[in-house]
C-alpha cells in the first residue's frame, strides 16, 4: 500500500487514532473547529446520516471505517455468522443517505473482501477488514491527485471557475475532486480564482469550500446560488468544475441540487462544464440518470438557519438534497483513469474497468 504525501497543512476530514476514528464536524464550520471521536459502527451510521461528515468520497470512507469498526466488535468464532453479522452492519450504513453510490461501493468492497476470505479464520478477517477499510481511505486522496493532475489541462492560467457545493477535501479522504482539480492546476504554477456558490440550503459551498480554499490561499469569491447566470452573462467565469454523488452509466450525473441549473447556463453561455470523480462514483448499474434514487431532506434545513426562523409557521416546503444533470450538458468527467469526452457510454466502461 502506498501513502499519501504526510502534511500538517493538508485537510482531511477523517483521522486515525489508537483504533479510533475522528471526523471533522462538518456542521460546524466554518465558525467551529471540532473533531469527534467515533468507536463503534452505530456511531458512524449516524455521523454519515446527520452530516458531520458528507461529501460521497468522504461518506464511502466513513462507511468502510463503519464496518470495520463494527466486525471488531463481534464476538462469534464461526466465520459463516460473522458474515451474516457483517452484512447486518452494512445495511445499518446502507440505510444512512441514498444518493451517494460511493457509499455503497465501499460496503460491497467491504463484503467482496469477507467472501473471498471465508476460509480464514475470524480474527484474520478482522485484521484483513481493518487494512481495507485503510486502503479505501488511502486510495481515495490518491484518486484525487490522479484525477486533478488528469483535469488540471482544462483550467488555462489565469482561469475564473465556478463551482457549486463542496467537493473538496473536506468531501474526500483529502485533496478533492473538482477542488482537487484546481489545487493540481495551482501546483502546477497557475493562477487561478474560484467563484464558490453558497449553495442553499445546507451552505457547503459558503461554510466549507470558502473555509478550505481560504485556508489554501486560493482566491476565492463567494455568491449567491441565483447570481451564477448574471456572471456567467458578463463573461466572468472561464469554466465550471463540480463533483458528483452518482454518475449513470450514459454520463447523466448527480450532484448537489442547483447543480443542473449552473450546468444550463453554462450551456446558454457556451461554458464548458466539467465533472470530477473518482470510479467509485459511477454507477454502471443504472443505465440513466432517472433512475438515481434522490435524497429528501428536513424542510427545517430550508425554513430555519440554525434557529433562526426563515419562512412562515407551518409552510409546505419540498427539500430534495440533490438533482441530475444530462450528460449532453456535460462537457468531460474527469476521473482518476483519464478523461471521459462524448460517448460517455463506452468511456464511463472503460475507465471503470481499467485495471
Ligand atoms: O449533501 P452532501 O454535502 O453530502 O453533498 C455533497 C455533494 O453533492 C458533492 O458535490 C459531491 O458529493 C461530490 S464530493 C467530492
Amino acid at each position: 500500500m502506498s501513502t499519501c504525501p504526510i502534511d500538517a497543512k493538508v485537510i482531511r476530514p477523517i483521522r486515525f487514532i489508537a483504533g479510533q476514528c475522528q471526523m471533522l464536524d462538518q456542521r460546524l464550520l466554518p465558525a467551529e473547529e471540532v473533531w469527534i471521536t467515533y468507536k463503534t459502527y452505530q456511531e458512524v451510521a449516524e455521523a454519515i446520516k446527520t452530516m458531520v461528515v458528507r461529501g460521497a468520497p468522504a461518506i464511502g470512507v466513513a462507511a468502510a471505517i463503519g464496518v470495520w469498526f463494527g466486525v471488531r466488535d463481534l464476538e462469534t468464532e464461526s466465520t459463516h455468522e460473522f458474515f451474516q453479522q457483517m452484512k447486518e452492519i452494512c445495511e445499518v450504513l446502507a440505510a444512512t443517505r441514498p444518493t451517494a453510490v460511493n457509499l455503497f461501493w465501499a460496503l460491497e468492497r467491504m463484503k467482496h473482501f469477507a467472501e473471498s476470505n471465508l476460509d480464514r479464520s475470524v480474527p484474520e478477517l478482522k485484521i484483513g477488514l481493518e487494512f481495507e477499510a485503510l486502503a479505501i481511505t488511502q486510495e481515495d486522496e490518491q484518486a484525487n491527485r490522479k484525477l486533478g493532475q488528469h483535469g488540471e489541462h482544462f483550467l488555462a492560467d489565469g482561469a475564473r471557475v465556478l463551482t457549486h457545493c463542496n467537493a473538496g477535501a473536506l468531501a474526500t479522504a483529502g485533496y478533492g475532486t473538482a477542488l482537487g482539480v484546481i489545487r493540481a492546476a495551482v501546483d502546477n504554477g497557475k493562477k487561478i480564482s474560484v467563484i464558490a456558490d453558497e449553495t442553499r440550503p445546507f451552505l457547503q459551498g459558503a461554510r466549507l469550500t470558502a473555509w478550505e480554499l481560504q485556508r489554501d490561499n486560493i482566491p476565492v469569491t463567494l455568491i449567491c446560488d441565483n447570481m451564477a447566470g448574471w456572471l456567467m452573462s458578463k463573461g466572468e467565469i472561464d469554466c465550471v468544475i463540480v463533483g458528483a454523488d452518482r454518475i449513470a452509466a450514459n454520463g447523466d450525473v448527480a450532484n448537489k441540487i442547483g447543480t443542473y441549473t449552473v450546468a444550463v447556463l453554462a450551456k446558454e453561455h457556451n461554458i464548458p462544464f466539467y465533472v470530477a470523480a473518482p470510479i467509485s462514483t459511477i454507477d454502471l448499474k443504472l443505465s440513466d440518470g432517472s433512475q438515481i434514487p434522490i435524497e429528501e431532506r428536513d424542510g427545517r434545513e430550508i425554513t430555519h438557519l440554525k434557529e433562526l426562523q426563515l419562512a412562515p409557521e407551518g409552510i409546505n416546503v419540498y427539500n430534495p438534497a440533490f438533482d441530475v444533470t444530462p450528460h449532453r450538458l456535460v462537457t468531460a468527467i474527469i476521473t482518476e483513469n483519464g478523461v471521459v469526452e462524448g460517448d460517455y457510454l463506452t468511456g464511463l466502461r472503460q475507465v471503470v474497468n481499467q485495471r
